[in-house]
């Protein structure tokens, strides 16, 4: 039972994606076949091996908190008893990615959409487009944590904003989305960890993420995230890195109206580069910042 129902196909900016009805429906759990179940457990396992030491603590004792294991696929009726509790967000089952501005309003209003059917075995280690996989296992752990869903929930009434100012604005918020909720990276004590749900969902880029001398690791900079392009189809080329949630929320509190009319001024900048003035990560094991003149 993995059929999601496809309304059509649509080329956007993220591609060719598939676009979904936005009707909110109940998680068919007695449905999930004993191979859904398997594909849930595997991949928990794998990832969660992988991520002790590498995602955020807050990621990892939110999982535990929540009570999601390898047994068997949660249950949202379950999981929104906790969440509700901790931080007042439900989760709702979708068919898969919602346009724009439904996915904002339903953000705004401390719903997380995830979509409820997995992917097939054949697609354990990659699938190109959100599962209950990414959307439960990647997303809906962090929204245990207050501050960051404060963050979410503002993402979205600045979404629904963004949305009536144009496709500029939203392009640019949408790289906000991208660089943090997806591939963000967060400094703690003992080294850089992972907070993002489009790293902590894939084995491959939880560790070329930290690990990888290839790409950018740079401090979080509001308006430099909204002017970078990013990739869909391969590893980032650039992680941002925050000191805390609190300076994600802090950073992104001033309205933006007036900072989308300043950066369409301005050039895009590639996925891959660096420039002056960045804050560069050396390593991802928590070698600390280079000082200025050490690229
Ligand atoms: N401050 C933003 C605005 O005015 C809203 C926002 C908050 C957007 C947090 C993203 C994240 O549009
Ligand atoms: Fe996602």
């Amino acid at each position: 039972m993995n059929q999601p129902r496809r309304v059509e196909h649509q080329q956007t900016d993220k591609g060719y994606v598939p676009i979904y009805t936005t009707t909110v429906i109940e998680q068919p759990w007695e449905g999930y076949s004993a191979d859904d179940h398997a594909t849930w457990g595997t991949l928990y396992q794998r990832q969660r091996e992988l991520l002790v030491g590498r995602a955020c603590d807050e990621f990892l004792a939110a999982q535990d908190a929540m009570g999601m294991t390898p047994d068997r696929i949660p249950r949202f009726t379950e999981l929104n008893e906790v969440l509700r509790a901790a931080t007042g967000w439900t989760l709702i089952g979708v068919e898969g990615l919602l346009p724009e501005l439904d996915f904002f309003d339903h953000l705004a209003h401390r719903r997380f959409p995830v979509t409820w059917w997995i992917r097939r075995p054949d697609q354990i280690d990659y699938i190109a487009e959100p599962d209950l996989f990414h959307d439960l296992f990647g997303h809906v752990p962090l929204l245990m944590n207050p501050v960051f869903a404060d963050y979410m929930e503002a993402y979205g009434r600045g979404g629904v904003k963004a949305h009536g100012i144009g496709a500029d604005a939203l392009q640019y918020l949408t790289r906000l989305y991208w660089y943090t909720v997806e591939f963000g990276l967060i400094d703690t004590k003992d080294g850089l960890r992972i907070y993002g749900a489009g790293i902590v969902s894939s084995k491959g880029e939880s560790l070329y993420s930290l690990e990888s001398d290839a790409p950018n690791r740079i401090g979080f900079d509001l308006e430099r995230i909204m002017r970078t392009r990013y990739r869909i189809d391969t590893y980032q080329k650039t992680y941002f890195v925050i000191d805390s949630f609190e300076q994600l929320m802090d950073a992104t509190a001033p309205d933006f109206t007036p900072i989308y009319a300043r950066l369409a001024e301005q050039p895009a900048i590639p996925a891959g580069s660096v420039l002056d003035g960045d804050r560069v990560h050396a390593r991802g094991t928590g070698e600390g910042w280079l000082a200025d003149g050490d690229v």
